[in-house]
């Protein structure tokens, strides 16, 4: 008897499981959300394609939001504010939000997927971030896990101040499958505006799916 309703569990299980992955296979391949708008702060309004997350539709528009683990819902640092059409509150995002954000519809930007249009607050000084493109001219190893990295900025100078980071965008290349985003301190002298320095920890895999 114990051995049946055993049995009986474990082919339910499998069953949810199952029906749950091709519910992720058909959300990814299948669904088509079309154009959406982003409406920002009642004064700014961006058309994306529907199907990405918030963080990275805003990236496509030159809009960047602080994001440590590059959209992998693991460092909290994506939050914004997300009047309407966000969707429920995911549990991924719970984590990462205090009762007076969430009261607040604050939101992980990564976590949010557009589906239809959706209006957002961000502050003013969100606007203020550049990109800028840069060469790396030396990797100086300090440690089996540690390397300080130089960037040379091939297209504009730098202004920046001591304790401010950068968000680093790599783009996929050669054996890099996919693009990666990571924000990092600026360790070099602000004095220097044409090259920033940052030293970069190599984060084991299961420690940075923990959020470290
Ligand atoms: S980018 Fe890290 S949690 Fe959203």
């Amino acid at each position: 008897m114990i051995y049946l309703v055993l049995q009986t569990t474990i082919i339910m299980m499998i069953t949810g499981g199952v029906l749950a992955l091709l519910l992720v296979i058909a959300e990814k391949y299948l669904a088509d959300y079309g154009e959406c708008k982003i409406d920002i702060n009642g004064k700014r309004e961006e058309t994306v394609k529907g199907g990405s997350s918030l963080l990275n539709s805003l990236n496509s528009k030159n809009i960047f939001l602080a994001s440590a683990c590059g959209g992998r819902g693991s460092c909290g640092f994506c939050k914004c504010k997300v009047i309407k059409g966000g969707g429920p509150l995911l549990p991924t995002e719970k984590p990462f939000l205090t009762s007076e954000e969430i009261a607040d519809n604050i939101r992980l930007s990564c976590q949010v997927k557009i589906k239809n249009d959706i209006e957002i607050e961000l502050p003013e000084e969100i606007f203020n971030i550049r990109k800028f493109k840069a060469k790396v001219t030396s990797i100086k190893e300090y440690t089996y896990d540690i390397k300080e990295l130089t960037l040379d900025l091939t297209d504009s100078t730098i202004d920046f101040k001591s304790g401010q980071y950068i968000q680093l965008h790599s783009p996929r290349y050669g054996k890099v499958k996919q693009s990666v985003s990571r924000a990092y301190s600026i360790s070099s002298n602000e004095t220097n505006k044409n090259v920033v320095q940052v030293i970069i920890r190599l984060v084991p895999r299961d420690l940075h799916n923990l959020g470290t």
